[in-house]
C-alpha cells in the first residue's frame, strides 16, 4: 500500500498514544529490577495500557501472545514473557510496546540495563540508543529512508557493533506496520523520499558480535547467532517541515 500522509486530526492521536507509550515505558523503567519474571514486566506494562483506556498493540498481533516484548541479553527482540524466566542483576532488558488510542498506534521500544551490566554492554546499550538520534537528523523532507539507515549504520559500526538486517523499522499509524521499510543499513537502494506527515517507527537493533539471528521454536524470539548480546532503541516519529518530532515522548520523562 501507499505511503500515508497523516492529517492534523490523525497526528494529534498519534502524540497522544505516544505520549502514553512515553508514560509507559517511564513506569516500567522504575519498577523492572531483578528478580522479577518476564511475566510480570508484561502484566504490569498492559495495565498501565490499559488504565489510560488504551489497546496494547502487540496482544495477539499474528498471535503474538502477549503486550510487551520482553527480550534479554542475546535475544533481539519479541521475546514471549514467560512465568519461569527470571530478570538476573546483570542482564540487559529490551522492552519494546505498542498502544492504541483512538485507533492510532504508537512503537516504541527501550533497552534497561539491571545494576550489574558489564561497561563493554553499557556501552552497546548507549550506542544504539544514540543510533537513533544519528538517524533521526537525517529524517527531513527531501532526504531519503536510506539516509536515516545509513547514518545509523556508519555510526554503529564506527564502534565495532553490528546492525540486524533480518527486521527493520516501518510506518506505523492506524495500523501497527504501515509502507515504508526503514531498515538500519544500507540495502544498496535510496528508498522512499520523506514528505511532511509521514509517520514511521525507526528502530535500531544492534548486536555485540555477529549481525546474524535466528528464530527460537516458539517462532517468535529473535536471537543472535553468536549468543551475544543486542539491545533495541526505538521511538514512532513524525516528518515535518523542518526537524522530526518525536511522537513516543512525554514532557518530563527520559527518552
Ligand atoms: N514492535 C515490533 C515492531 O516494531 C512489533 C512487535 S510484533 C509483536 O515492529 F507481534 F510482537 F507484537
Ligand atoms: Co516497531
Amino acid at each position: 500500500m501507499a505511503v500515508q500522509i497523516k492529517s492534523k486530526a490523525e497526528i494529534e492521536l498519534m502524540r497522544e498514544a505516544g505520549r502514553i507509550l512515553a508514560i509507559t515505558h517511564e513506569e516500567l523503567r522504575k519498577r523492572v529490577h531483578p528478580g522479577m519474571s518476564t511475566w510480570d514486566v508484561n502484566r504490569i506494562g498492559e495495565e498501565i495500557i490499559r488504565s489510560f483506556g488504551c489497546i496494547p498493540s502487540f496482544l495477539n498481533y499474528n498471535g503474538y501472545p502477549a503486550s510487551i516484548c520482553v527480550s534479554i541479553n542475546e535475544e533481539v527482540v519479541h521475546g514471549i514473557p514467560d512465568r519461569h524466566r527470571i530478570i538476573q542483576e546483570d542482564d540487559i532488558v529490551s522492552l519494546d510496546a505498542g498502544v492504541i488510542y483512538k485507533g492510532y498506534h504508537s512503537d516504541a521500544a527501550r533497552t534497561l540495563m539491571m545494576p550489574a551490566v558489564s561497561e563493554e554492554v553499557r556501552k552497546l546499550v548507549e550506542v544504539t540508543k544514540q543510533s537513533f538520534f544519528e538517524g533521526i537528523k537525517q529524517a527531513v523532507p527531501g532526504n531519503r529512508i536510506g539516509d536515516i539507515s545509513k547514518a545509523i549504520q556508519d555510526y554503529v559500526e564506527g564502534f565495532g557493533y553490528s546492525v540486524v538486517r533480518d527486521l527493520v523499522g516501518h510506518g506505523v499509524g492506524s495500523k501497527l506496520h504501515e509502507d515504508p521499510e526503514v531498515p538500519n543499513f544500507d540495502t544498496g537502494k535510496r528508498g522512499m523520499k520523506l514528505r511532511p506527515g509521514m509517520t514511521i517507527a525507526v528502530e535500531p537493533m544492534i548486536n555485540l558480535g555477529t549481525y546474524e539471528v535466528f528464530w527460537e521454536d516458539d517462532d517468535w524470539t529473535v536471537v543472535t547467532d553468536d549468543e551475544l548480546p543486542s539491545a533495541h532503541y526505538e521511538n514512532t516519529i513524525l516528518i515535518t517541515d523542518g526537524e522530526p518530532e518525536i511522537l513516543s515522548r512525554a514532557p518530563g520523562i527520559e527518552l
